[in-house]
This record gives C-alpha cells, sequence and structure tokens, in this order.
C-alpha cells in the first residue's frame, strides 16, 4: 500500500508541537514528547512497519511468510524488528540498511536465548531442579550478556507456562507443575535477563510466554486448545506472568493455543482486560510464530485481514511473521475498522522500548565486535554453567551406594548412545551459532568423566546401541567391554530433538532398544549406574525398580561432560529435586502433587473398590514432585509454631531442626506446604508454599525458619476473590511433596 500520511488534524498538532517552546526549547525533550514527535511524523504504513517482525531465517520455527525484498523493506521503515538475527555484525548491517529510512528508527533484535547463548546451561526444567533462584537468574544474567553483545536487545524467555503434561515437549523449556515455583523461577529469569537496567548493554528485554495457558493443551499435543476453568486459569497458570510482569518484563507473548474457544492472539481478555488493563502493562505484545495468521485456520478469522483486525483489537501490538499487520492494518485504519488510537498505543509501546535500549541515541550500541568476542569467550561463563549442570542433576537411587565412586575402581566401562554425544547435550533450544565446532564447545560425557578420572582409571567405551530403531549388535561388545569392568555406567535416554517445539511424544519411554541395553548390562550382574537425559520425564519403571543407581542428567547444555563427573565422583553432592512429577505410565498423565482429595481419595497402591485411582496402576507416580536424593541424608525435628491461631494479619514463625545425618557435606532443599482443610472451595491436598536450600556439613544441625502471612493463606475463593479464609490448615515440611517429615495443625481465626 502506498504510504500516506495521517489526518490533517495529526499534522496540525505535529506543527503545533513543532513550533512550541517545548522544541526549541535548550532542555532535550523528554522520552514521551519524543516519541509523541515521532508518532506524528509517522505515516500508517511507517506506524504498521513498527508493528511488524520479520525473521532473518535462521533457525526459523515456523513458516517464513514474507518472501519479498526484505532490506527494500526495512529501507521503506515496514519493518520495525526481526528475530533470527544475531551476531555484532549482522545486526549491524541490518540496523545500517534501517538507518537509511526515513525516520531512522532503530530495529529491535530478538532471537530465542532460552538457556544460554554461546555458552549453553541446561535446559530451563533441569535449572528448575535446582531451586536455586540466584543461580537461575545468573544463568540467565550470563546468557544475557553473550546474547547482548551479539548485537541482540530481546529474548523470546522465559517461557513460564506451567506444564503438568510431559507428553507436552516443551516441558522442558519451563520450570516445571508448580505455580508457587514457577512463579519464583520466572522472577528471578526476568532479573537475570534484564539485569540493573534496560539500557545497559549486557541487559536484553525478556519475555514473559505465552500469554496464557499454552502449557494446559489437550493431550499433550503442541499447539491443541486449551479448556479450562477461570479458577484454574487465576489459580494455577497465570501467577508466573504475574511475577514475570513484577520483575519487569519488558514485552509478553500470546500463544498459539485458543483458551475457553478463543485464540489467545485475538483474546481481548487475556490481552486488553488483564495484561494492559487490571495488570498495567506498559511494554509489547508479541505474537508467537504466526499466531496472528493462524487465526484463519483456528476457524476465528475469514483470512488474514480478519485475523489482523482480531489481533490488533484484542491488544497484541507486533506481528511476528504472520504478515497479516503488515499487508492489512493501514487499510483497516484507512476503512475506520481499527481506530487510530489502537495503532498509537502499539506503535508508542514499541518506540518506549527503543528508546529505553539507548537506540535512539545509538542504533548500534549492542553490535561491538569487539565486546562480542570477549563476552562469548568468557571462562567465568563456562565455569557458571558447569555449576548450574551440577546443580541440576537429580540422584533418583543410590540404593547400592555405588555413588560417588568409589577410588578404588580400577576399570569402568561408559556404555550407551549418548557417552559420546554432543549435540545431544544440548537439546533443541540451543542457540547453535555458525563457526562454532560444537564437537569440541560441548564437553561430552566421555571426555567429562575420562579428564577427571585420568590416568589412575582405565575407562572402557561401547557405544551399546543407537538412541533410536531396533539394532541390537552393539550389544555384544557393550557386555564385553562390561565384563572386563568393575562397575558400569551406561549413558541413554533421548535424542536432542525428541524434546522441544512440536516434539510431543505419545510414549515416553527410552526409545529403540535402550532398555533392552540396560536391562542385558543389568543381567551382567556388574554393578550399574544409569545416566538418564532427557528434555522432559520419562518413563522407565523397570529402570526404576531393577536397577540400584539412577541419576537423571536431562540436557545439561556445554559443560554437561564435566558436570557429570563432577557428580560421579562426587566432587560435588548432587542436591536437585524434581520440579514436575514422573508418571509411571503415560495413562496416569496429568498427574501432579497438588491434586484435590476428592470424596473417595485412592490408595496409593492399586485401586479396588469404589475409589479414585487405577485397577491396573498404583495412583502414586514413580518419582514425585520434589524428590531428589543426595549423597548425605537429611533428618527433620522439632517443629515449632509460635501460635496455634491466626488473627487478621498476624504472622505464624515457623521452625525446625535440619541436620545432616550423613558422611557427606550437602544441600538439601526443605519445602514447606499447606492444606486449607476446608474452604469455600475444594483446596489442594497440599500446596508448596516455601522452601529453602541448605547447606550443611556432616554432623552439622541448622535451625530454619519460615513465616507465613495472610498471603500464603489466600487463594481464590469461590467469588474468584483473592482472601484467606477462617479455619483450620495443616502445615507440612518435607523433603518432598510424598515425604513429608513434620507435620502440624493452627486455625485462621475470623
Ligand atoms: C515458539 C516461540 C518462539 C518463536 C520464535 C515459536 O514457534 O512458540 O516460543 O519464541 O517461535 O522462534
Amino acid at each position: 500500500m502506498k504510504p500516506f500520511p495521517i489526518s490533517n488534524a495529526r499534522s496540525a498538532i505535529l506543527l503545533l508541537a513543532l513550533a512550541s517552546p517545548l522544541a526549541s526549547a535548550a532542555t532535550a525533550p523528554s522520552v514521551p514528547e519524543r516519541i509523541e514527535t515521532l508518532l506524528r511524523q509517522m505515516t500508517l504504513d511507517e506506524m504498521v512497519g513498527q508493528l511488524t517482525q520479520y525473521s532473518g531465517n535462521w533457525n526459523a520455527t515456523g513458516p517464513v511468510m514474507f518472501k519479498g525484498n526484505l532490506k527494500q523493506d526495512i529501507r521503506d521503515g515496514r519493518v520495525g524488528s526481526m528475530l533470527n538475527v544475531h551476531g555484532a555484525s549482522s545486526t549491524r548491517q541490518y540496523q545500517e540498511v534501517a538507518m537509511q529510512s526515513r525516520l531512522k528508527i532503530p530495529m529491535l533484535f530478538a532471537q530465542d536465548v532460552i538457556h544460554g547463548y554461546k555458552t549453553t546451561f541446561p535446559i530451563p526444567l533441569a535449572e528448575a531442579a535446582s531451586w536455586d533462584l540466584a543461580a537461575i537468574e545468573r544463568s540467565a544474567r550470563i546468557a544475557a550478556t553473550e546474547a547482548a553483545a551479539s548485537g541482540l536487545h530481546w529474548t523470546f524467555a522465559p517461557m513460564v507456562d506451567i506444564a503438568r503434561d510431559p507428553r507436552w515437549g516443551r516441558v522442558m523449556e519451563g520450570a516445571g507443575e508448580d505455580t508457587y515455583l514457577g512463579s519464583k523461577i520466572a522472577f528471578a529469569r526476568v532479573k537475570g535477563f534484564q539485569g540493573r537496567q534496560l539500557g545497559d548493554t549486557d541487559a536484553v528485554m525478556a519475555t514473559a510466554k505465552h500469554f496464557a495457558a499454552y502449557g494446559a493443551a489437550v493431550g499433550g499435543r503442541d499447539y491443541n486448545s486449551v479448556d479450562m476453568s477461570e479458577r484454574m486459569l487465576w489459580e494455577t497458570y497465570l501467577p508466573p506472568f504475574k511475577a514475570a510482569l513484577d520483575a519487569g518484563a519488558a514485552t509478553f507473548m500470546n500463544s498459539f493455543n485458543d483458551l475457553n474457544g478463543i485464540p489467545a492472539s485475538g483474546s481481548k481478555y487475556l490481552q486488553r482486560d488483564i495484561l494492559k488493563g487490571q495488570w498495567g502493562f506498559t511494554g509489547i505484545v508479541v505474537s508467537d510464530w504466526g499466531s496472528i495468521g493462524e487465526m484463519v485456520a483456528h476457524g476465528y478469522a475469514r483470512d488474514n485481514r480478519g485475523a489482523a483486525l482480531a489481533a490488533i483489537t484484542a491488544g497484541s501490538d507486533m506481528d511476528m511473521e504472520s504478515n497479516a499487520y503488515r499487508g492489512n492494518l493501514a487499510q483497516l485504519v484507512a476503512d475506520n475498522k481499527v481506530p487510530l488510537a489502537l495503532l498509537d498505543d502499539a506503535v508508542r509501546r514499541v518506540l518506549r522500548k527503543k528508546f529505553e535500549l539507548g537506540l535512539f541515541d545509538d542504533p548500534y550500541r549492542f553490535s561491538d565486535p569487539q565486546r562480542e568476542q570477549t563476552a562469548l569467550n568468557n571462562p567465568v561463563h563456562r565455569q557458571a554453567a558447569r555449576d548450574m549442570a551440577t546443580k541440576s542433576i537429580v540422584l533418583l537411587k543410590n540404593s547400592a551406594k555405588l555413588l560417588p565412586l568409589s577410588k578404588d575402581l580400577k576399570t569402568i566401562a561408559f556404555i550407551g548412545p549418548l557417552v559420546q554425544a554432543h549435540k545431544d547435550n544440548l537439546g533443541g533450544w540451543a542457540v547453535t551459532l555458525p563457526g562454532v565446532d560444537y564437537s569440541t564447545f560441548v564437553v561430552s560425557q566421555w571426555d567429562g568423566l575420562k579428564n577427571r578420572l585420568g590416568s589412575g582409571t582405565r575407562l572402557l567405551y561401547a557405544k551399546g546401541s543407537e538412541i533410536e530403531g531396533d539394532d541390537r549388535s552393539g550389544f555384544a561388545q557393550a557386555l564385553e567391554v562390561a565384563r572386563q569392568a568393575d562397575l558400569v555406567i551406561v549413558s541413554v535416554g533421548e535424542r536432542w530433538n525428541m524434546s522441544g517445539e512440536a516434539r510431543s511424544r505419545a510414549s515416553l519411554r527410552l526409545p529403540g532398544v535402550q532398555e533392552e541395553l540396560v536391562k542385558a548390562l543389568q543381567a551382567s550382574g556388574k554393578p550399574l549406574v544409569v545416566l538418564l537425559n532427557a528434555g522432559r520425564p520419562l518413563v522407565f519403571n523397570w529402570i526404576a525398580e531393577n536397577v540400584p543407581t539412577i541419576l537423571y542428567t536431562w540436557w545439561l547444555g556445554s559443560e554437561a561432560g564435566n558436570a557429570i563427573a563432577d557428580v560421579l565422583t562426587g566432587d560435588v553432592n548432587p542436591s536437585a529435586k524434581l520440579t514436575i512429577s514422573f508418571p509411571r505410565s503415560e495413562g496416569q498423565i496429568p498427574i501432579y502433587y497438588n491434586s484435590f482429595n476428592t470424596g473417595r481419595p485412592g490408595p496409593s497402591g492399586v485401586s479396588s473398590g469404589y475409589v479414585s485411582g487405577y485397577i491396573d496402576l498404583a495412583g502414586t507416580p514413580q518419582y514425585p514432585f520434589g524428590f531428589g536424593l543426595s549423597y548425605t541424608e537429611f533428618a527433620y525435628s522439632d517443629l515449632k509454631i509460635d501460635k496455634s491461631q491466626l488473627r487478621g494479619n498476624d504472622r505464624l514463625n515457623v521452625s525446625f531442626q535440619l541436620r545432616n545425618s550423613g558422611n557427606y557435606a550437602g544441600e538439601e532443599v526443605v519445602q514447606l506446604y499447606l492444606r486449607d482443610k476446608t474452604a469455600s472451595v475444594v483446596r489442594p491436598l497440599r500446596e508448596l508454599k516455601d522452601f529453602a536450600k541448605i547447606r550443611l556439613e556432616p554432623g552439622q544441625t541448622r535451625t530454619v525458619q519460615f513465616q507465613i502471612d495472610r498471603e500464603k493463606l489466600s487463594f481464590y475463593n469461590a467469588q474468584l476473590q483473592w482472601a484467606a479464609e477462617p479455619g483450620d490448615f495443616e502445615l507440612m515440611v518435607g523433603a518432598s511433596a510424598a515425604d513429608i517429615r513434620l507435620r502440624t495443625n493452627f486455625e485462621l481465626t475470623p
């Protein structure tokens, strides 16, 4: 469409503004004034340009819609932002083109920097298992430092979707199933990405995504519909978004799913009423990839024009790759279908962020090749990735006390398709930069252990099998290698692209013949340690029941091999705990700890009689939320509360003793749960309300303290108002949601 200037009234205001004393005064105009001045000079096409985001194609996660002359479009002011452009020199080149446009408005460069940029950290679900908010924030901080030095202004992270369905491949990107923990982690990640303040050259804008309820896709099928009660939405799915907002998240991304019949990109309720209205969000709402255009496929809009109308009306500010705003929005305004004020508001939001980032002062300030070099090769970042990876490894079983590995072992067999892998330690969301040799940049499990053990221990290798397929021809060699060893470590799991976007799985079993390989090695009679590498909870009952030693090693990133060696050898005592329940069978899904008691609570075992459960399977998960072992043990005792009745805004002081009763220094994640026994709506059996990660030397005891305030007792009552109701509460302190060590009761009085 031919650019045309906006109404005469607007031009008149502009002339007035330029002639006003403000414009000529010595004092520099404020940012809002500069925004208004700019806005008044913009043609409709230029305004729509600010709301249009194109992909540089690299790493595209959907169909690329724009096939025209990208540079010409940028020069014409039709592109406000690009994703999938990275590197100080590439971003500079594109920005130079933007500087040739009439109004010289800089572009925003965005990328999915999900768990590290060049230095890959563990996948977010693994990091969450650390329960270490400072370390999680630091991980995001380092990712931002590297990304910002590489010309990026914006990351599409954190994903704060609560996820209770491990069939959904994107469980790997979030913090797990719990809203309280998920909110804390959302806050930490936003803080980490955005640093001290936007505008610093080591800070990138964070994106709270995917707004909203994307994690509840029916059947765990990615992009699928979501149908849930208002209560569930407010109580379980929205709080992490609110926490991200409270942490200052500069942007939000809407989601692919329809929620109760309305596609999120077209949901006025989500975007205008809740986010921009009730929550007062002043940043940018970006669509998900093509999600505006997809409203046609949803059956919510007739064509791209209808989709653009629905999206801008609903409050989606920027169109990522749908080509819906570009082709239609200006005409919709010209046709009086969309009030100009809506565009004004969306454009203001975009310009404001560009000002905050300092791009109007220097559009190239993030594109500095020298800073890029330093930031991308900083050994401190690698060390942090290693620390984070050790904190993310979950010890699921150590019943034969095979770990930490005995120093007397002469020969160890390290077997499995993941042992010498590189990319499989990274997962599908890792940024893989051209020019980086990941076969040396990622420390394989083999290299990590070999380097750590040195020449004193013989390390033997056999692949055993591939990750997928039914080829068992490698078993014989694996068994032969095992026969020569004092102990066998077998590393099995998912390939890097088996979890992630569009990676829903109906079966969560180990792919291929890997479980058979483990069975064969177990049958060899050698002491066996299993490493399970995956982007989600897998179902591995036979291993859980028969193999004495299991470490869940997820996808741990660049330093995977070193971190695994640190934990195997006991240089680091594992301290991670699961933040998502591990089912015994796909048939149990969704299974999560904070369910209701029901009128007929089922047994933990197989169900018989008219109660809630399965007649062919236990009602409990294989591993519960909050579960993870250590090489040492912890004893909990002396639970005290300072009152048994609370009134008004009283606070309840809680304390107990935690003792390291084992032989190794270690860290314990202690968890505080509450149950509201009777309320105007039924409440979960237990809800996480606080936690602490405590380090203790062997024999050391510490008093752990928590405080319960009214906020922690509150929930959405029968009227969907956030309130605490008088009545009885049970307070539980435990090592997991299923391992409650201490309990007491108190009352909230009217
Ligand atoms: C994903 C988003 C991502 C975007 C850009 C989409 O397919 O759902 O999470 O940020 O692609 O790559």
